[in-house]
């Protein structure tokens, strides 16, 4: 009976507690025994682990008898970070109430804010939950207070519990039950239900993460993919308690598991409808886009050698992980690798960490930057993924950024510090409010480039470490950008190229001309280093030609010394990159991306 059904998520800034209470309730419902407790286990993969962040959304039912009543508790989780935006919006249109968890030392961060938002904008129950309330130094009543300040919530609503002793952790299970809404839907209607999540398993392929709001689906029967088109037949369903396990069916209001021998994750879209084959079908919920890759950066291998191991690297990962995409790039002076496209740059570290766990493939990776559109003279829209894609300024209408909107919360101390950061980094204030005595949180409309750049280490040091900081996108808005580009010798270097504010322009060009001047090596000849914004140069420097030949000291009979000496000297060209006539180092390389 749906009565019986509630179907909740967590939501928590990270490290909040999010995973060690969903241990808490999976025991305190029965559904996993003390003995069989495996620390947070709804994080399953191992880097998760290793990171302490809870990546992909993933459900858990958990059956529950209260005064002689059965309920099914279904807890959806949620991906903590900024970069899961979208994902995060698909947990929570599957459910009815969240536990808007928060740390009772720490208080409110951005994270905690911007996911209540979302919750708001769903109309979710939400239960305010202070957790930790153990620690010596927690302060439990100033909390609720900011909670009150920044999100409305009531401070005698507010449920106190320890995750890790288990403290208060069976009033807020009866709170649940109390007051998360029921879910609506008629078993008997058409199918329609929500994909919010998906992932692969070797031997069955796609497993397809559902919550059903209305009709029933079953074993055996067909389906249909609204947003991808695709029919298929259901070969298993169940839920996850927290394994996998099998059942008939599943009906309006219920949230579990579809397997239909789909091959690739690829063609399982979050945020989809499922419903029946031919033209009688629901209508497609709301809300459904396509994940955007909003960071990018070339990957590739130091020993080119090594391209076909990554390709293959690559593949296995966005079986996994669709959001995440690579096509083949070349580069003059990195050789053969790819362009890959993240949806923050969380994502991209989470990718190159798996990569390097996965793989032993010596990587090179390229300084990361955002996606740009441009309005060209024909008036056609373009997306830009990479620096060297900009046309030059003659074919250029309008140059368009990326912008997010930044919630920054800071201790009041540091405001003036972050402001400060902020504007430099061509931030527009939007809004400033105080959560308590203590603590504001700032709004600023801020460029992604500059986000992406170093912003949020930025915050944290000058901080403390105290500063926190959530994003999301707002749009695209014109600005006075170029394309900067380095010249060797007259031929440019398509890995060095870079995206930047005009104003920016000569301090950046100068200050990678100079780098690059340190790290070329001496040629036969005068090599001039420039940088320059479509004809215009608007720096130089010159590395000197060399005045020794190598081997001019080994005169006559020590030939040994000498193959010696060219056989080292041939070493070290391998890892040299020709760029018309002069020849770079990786090195060279590494060092000005690292830089810049
Ligand atoms: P992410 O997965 O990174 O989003 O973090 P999380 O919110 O799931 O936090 P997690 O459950 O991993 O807890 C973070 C840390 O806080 C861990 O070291 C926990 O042991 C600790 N912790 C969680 N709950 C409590 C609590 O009630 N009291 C105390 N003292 N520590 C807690």
């Amino acid at each position: 009976m749906s009565s019986n059904i509630r179907n909740f998520c967590i939501i928590a800034h990270i490290d909040h507690g999010k995973s060690t209470l969903a241990d808490r309730l999976l025991e305190h419902t029965g559904t996993v025994s003390n003995r069989d407790m495996k620390e947070q286990l709804l994080d399953d993969l191992e880097l998760e682990r290793s990171r302490g962040i809870t990546i992909k959304a993933r459900a858990v039912t958990m059956r529950f008898k209260r005064n002689g009543t059965d309920y099914e508790l279904n807890l959806i989780d949620t991906p903590g970070h900024v970069d899961f935006h979208y994902e995060v919006s698909r947990s929570l249109a599957c459910c009815e109430g969240v536990l808007l968890l928060v740390d009772a030392f720490q208080g409110v961060e951005a994270q905690t804010v911007a996911n209540a938002f979302a919750a708001m904008e769903h109309n979710l129950k939400i239960i305010p939950v202070i957790n930790k309330i153990d620690l010596t130094h927690a302060r439990p009543e100033e909390v609720a207070e900011e909670m009150m300040n920044s999100l409305g919530t009531d401070p005698d609503e507010c449920v106190r519990v320890s995750a890790k002793t288990g403290q208060g952790v069976d009033e807020l299970i009866d709170c649940i039950i109390e007051h998360i809404p029921t879910p609506t839907g008629d078993p008997a209607a058409t199918l329609q239900a929500m994909v919010f999540d998906s992932n692969y398993d070797d031997f069955r392929g796609a497993i397809t993460y559902v919550r059903i709001m209305n009709g029933t689906v079953c074993k055996g029967q067909k389906i249909r993919f609204l947003k991808a088109g695709s029919v298929h037949e259901v070969v298993e369903l169940g839920r996850f308690a927290p394994q996998r396990q099998p059942c008939d069916q599943l009906k309006a209001g219920q949230v579990g598991y579809l397997i239909c021998n789909i091959k690739s994750l690829g063609d399982v879209h979050i945020g989809d409808t499922i419903s029946i084959p031919g033209d009688k079908h629901a209508p497609a919920l709301p809300g459904y886009s396509r994940p955007k890759r909003m960071v990018y950066c070339g990957l590739f291998p130091s020993d080119g050698q090594d391209f076909t191991e990554l390709r293959d690297a690559l593949e296995r990962l966005s079986i996994n992980d669709p959001s995440f995409e690579f096509e083949p790039e070349t580069s003059e002076a990195l050789g053969f690798g790819f362009r890959c496209g993240f949806l923050g740059l969380l994502h991209m570290e989470i990718i190159q960490q798996r990569l390097e766990n996965e793989s032993d493939i010596d990587l090179v990776q390229t300084a990361p930057n955002v996606t740009y559109e441009i309005i060209n003279k024909r008036g056609e829209t373009i997306s830009i993924h990479k620096p060297q894609d900009v046309p030059d300024p003659g074919d250029i209408e309008e140059f368009r950024q990326p912008i997010v909107r930044c919630n920054i919360i800071v201790p009041n101390d540091y405001i003036g510090a972050v402001m400060k950061l902020c504007q430099e980094r061509r931030g527009i204030q939007q809004t400033q409010e105080y959560l308590g005595a203590q603590r504001a949180m700032l709004g600023y409309n801020i460029p992604l480039a500059e986000v992406v750049y170093d912003l949020h280490d930025k915050i944290k040091s000058c901080t403390r470490g105290y500063g926190t900081l959530d994003y999301e996108m707002v749009g695209f808005e014109p600005a006075d950008l170029c394309r900067l580009d380095i010249v060797v010798n007259g031929s440019r270097v398509d890995a060095l190229s870079i995206v930047c504010h005009r104003a920016d322009a000569d301090r950046r060009g100068r200050a990678v001309v100079k780098r690059l001047k340190l790290e070329i090596e001496r040629h036969m000849f005068e090599v001039a280093v420039q940088a320059a914004v479509g004809s215009r140069v608007i720096a130089r420097e010159t590395v000197p030609a060399m005045r020794k030949n190598v081997t001019a000291k080994c005169y006559g009979g020590d030939i040994t010394r000498k193959r010696k000496l060219l056989q080292k000297q041939k070493e070290g060209k391998k890892r040299m990159k020709a760029i018309g006539n002069v020849e770079i180092s990786q090195k060279a390389f590494m060092a000005v991306l690292s830089d810049s």
